[in-house]
């Protein structure tokens, strides 16, 4: 059997017998976006999920070859594409999570943004058809600036009549993502062992990890606590630098978003002990939407953890107070 796993679990769940690795797949996901790049990586790692019976990719061009591609893979979930608006209703209909990574990515000297424009208006018209035809799912945006596209989402979805606030998530599991990588090797600790709660929003300064609240247990100096956070901050510019115009994070975004999707379906699934950090409607703050960790169930977010919130350090205070309560900010 193909062992998958790309959430870390806490140490103290309990660990199914081997039995249990015959899940039966049993959600419907779609990928839309899906012949981008973050699209084709991410098709690749829901399709080894083995919670995942049918898998749906859309995009405006280039999806068939990517769905047939795919569909050789061995693995249980059914592949289909979906070319273009008129297939957009198929491709949603009755399915438990969308993902949408579609838009255009930064390029160097962008912010996140620039991208408004472009990527307010293709939300807005893919959130419509998924007032119509799953109202119900999880959705997962990827798509960038995600300080406003999850805000215009939730409009849309209001304007509909369907507006669920535990459903519809910011994805910011990359900055969880690169928080751990970054401290895990600034403070040679076991990789999976580490967790960073990062909290705020999903650009530049908004990006607030917390590591005081480091698991397991680490101490920084305020000039190490400084580094990781600009580090974190900036990982996104890091690679669009390094790309050089080629474009933004792409695979390790994949990583992220099939970790954040595996953790959702997780949830539907029943595991009560998921958590993840996402941009969500809050009342942490006097913030609409806020990221923090949040409890994931079947019915999406159960709690919003606010102890995060408390005892944080001088350092984060000053970053959290200043800089995210100024409003919203969303690059620089
Ligand atoms: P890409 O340009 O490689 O792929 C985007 C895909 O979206 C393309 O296949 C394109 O055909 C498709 N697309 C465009 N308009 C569409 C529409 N109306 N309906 C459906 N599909 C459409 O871009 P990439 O690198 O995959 O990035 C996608 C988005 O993800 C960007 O907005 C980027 O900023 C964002 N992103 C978000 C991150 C996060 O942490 N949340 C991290 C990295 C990127």
């Amino acid at each position: 059997a193909l062992r998958y796993s790309l959430t870390q679990k806490p140490q103290n769940h309990h660990q199914p017998p081997p039995s249990a690795l015959k899940i039966q797949a049993s959600f419907k996901v779609a990928i839309l976006g899906a012949a981008g790049g973050i699209g084709q990586p991410l098709a690749l790692l829901v399709k080894m999920s083995p919670l995942v019976s049918d898998l749906h990719l859309y995009d405006i061009a280039n999806v068939k070859g990517v769905a047939a591609d795919l569909s050789h893979c061995n693995t249980p979930s059914r592949v289909r594409d979906f070319t273009g608006n008129t297939e957009l209703a198929a491709c949603l209909k009755d399915v438990d999570v969308v993902v949408i990574p579609a838009g255009v990515p930064r390029k160097p000297g962008m912010t996140r943004d620039d991208l408004f424009n472009i990527n307010a208006g293709i939300v807005k018209t893919l959130i419509e058809s998924v007032a119509d035809n799953c109202p119900d799912a999880f959705i997962h945006i990827i798509s960038n600036p995600v300080n406003s596209t999850v805000p215009i989402a939730a409009e849309v979805l209001k304007q509909k009549g369907v507006y669920n606030p535990k459903k519809l998530f910011g994805v910011t599991t990359l900055d969880v993502v690169r928080a751990n990588t970054f401290v895990s090797q600034k403070k040679n600790l076991k990789l999976i062992d580490v967790d960073v709660p990062v909290i705020g929003g999903h650009a530049g300064i908004t990006i607030l990890p917390l590591l005081s609240k480091t698991k397991p247990s680490v101490t920084f100096t305020e000039q190490e606590a400084a580094d990781l956070t600009v580090r974190i901050q900036n990982g996104g510019t890091e690679v669009v630098e390094a790309k050089a115009g080629a474009g933004s994070a792409t695979l390790s975004m994949a990583y992220a978003a099939a970790r954040f999707l595996e953790s959702s379906l997780r949830a539907l699934d029943g595991d009560s002990d998921v958590y993840e950090c996402a941009f969500v409607e809050s009342e942490l703050t006097e913030l609409p939407f806020f990221a923090s960790r949040v409890k994931l169930g079947k019915q999406g977010v159960e709690a919003v953890i606010g102890a995060d919130l408390e005892g944080l350090t001088e350092y984060e205070e000053k970053e959290e107070g200043y800089e995210i309560y100024m409003g919203y900010y969303h690059d620089s």
